[in-house]
């Protein structure tokens, strides 16, 4: 039996359907570069029909007219052709850049809300920053920027919003961030866009998208369910207990940087290259220190907790170093 509410026919005014408007900021640069493409193609394409046709009944056999003589202007017209296309092509990749780079960077502002995402099969499940947690449902205000904080229990999966034109691979061992703001409260579909096995085609849920002020009261009222609480009081729990704060503290500054007022500047690795301190740069940084060592600091003083802390702890550090990143600090 079918959810009515993902038959495309049925789901078609609630942002499904096979062209779902676009219902986040992003979604709207995307349909925009999209209709460029599609309408130059277009053209193109009629141009090379048109041609064809005229040429066909025009160079017909029963016609007499005089063929086989070169053209005088070949060159002339052969540097145009070149030109031109190369100047479409070139211009179809400056606009894919441009929506590709605004993709890949979450904005790292304040203000923006963290939610863990965890593809299963076959399920999507979903917690807030204060521990909330849902299961095939997402909750979020409609207006503010939502990171995405995406992994994997098991197998790929690729976390699919049709109306916010957002894929995000599900990787296992991989750390994604993907993000979205939402311009409309409604209900949008949630779809897997990777085969994960048998059940993959039932791997959907909703994001539904509230008014900031009903949003809050959802997120205030019990859902229920046994909650692990805030996300930043958990991260600062694991902090200490993980003995973190034994070297990352300022006063003990030579053995490892300090973190406080770090996130959303750049860091300056040992290769000289300068990386900015994201999510997935703290991520990173967890999971495999050596990867990127920060310059005037030692190799091997951190352990790798690759495969010692879960999912669900690493979000909680991360968001916990968030907080401390944004904090007054030693950083300039
Ligand atoms: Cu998960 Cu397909």
């Amino acid at each position: 039996m079918i959810d009515p509410r993902f038959d495309p026919q049925f789901a078609a005014g609630e942002g499904g359907g096979l062209f779902p408007p676009a219902a986040s900021t992003a979604g709207q640069t995307v349909d925009w570069v999209a209709a460029i493409v599609f309408a130059i193609i277009t053209l193109v394409v009629l141009a090379v029909l048109i041609m064809m046709v005229t040429y066909a009944a025009r160079y017909r056999i029963s016609d007499r007219r005089r063929r086989g003589e070169p053209h005088r202007n070949v060159r002339r017209i052969e540097v145009a052709m070149v030109t031109g296309t190369t100047v479409v092509f070139v211009g179809f990749f400056v606009l894919g850049v441009y929506g590709f780079d605004r993709a890949q960077h979450p904005p790292t502002a304040a203000g923006a809300l963290d939610v863990l995402v965890l593809g299963k099969q076959w399920m999507w499940k979903f917690q807030q920053p204060t521990g909330r947690r849902e299961v095939g449902q997402l909750h979020v205000p409609v207006g503010r920027v939502v990171r995405l904080h995406l992994s994997s229990e098991d197998v790929i999966h690729s976390f699919y919003v049709p109306a916010f034109r957002l894929k995000h691979d599900v990787v296992p061992g991989l750390d994604g961030v993907a993000w979205f703001e939402a311009t409309a409260p409604g209900v949008y579909p949630i779809y897997c866009a990777e085969y994960c096995g048998l059940e993959h085609a039932q791997m959907h849920g909703e994001v539904i998208v509230m008014e900031p002020r009903l949003y809050e009261a959802w997120l205030a009222e019990a859902s229920g369910v046994d909650e692990p609480g805030p996300m930043v009081a958990r991260g600062r729990a694991l902090y200490e207990r993980l003995g973190c704060v034994a070297c990352h503290e300022t006063h003990l500054r030579h053995r490892a940087p300090p973190l406080q007022g770090l996130y959303g500047r750049r860091a300056i690795l040992q290769s000289g290259e300068e990386v900015p301190v994201d999510d997935a740069y703290l991520r990173r940084s967890i999971l495999r220190p050596s990867a990127q060592i920060v310059a005037g600091y030692d190799d091997h003083v951190m352990p790798a907790y690759e495969g010692l802390i879960t999912d669900d702890e690493l979000f909680a550090l991360v968001a916990y170093l968030r907080e401390l990143g944004r904090a007054e600090g030693v950083h300039r």
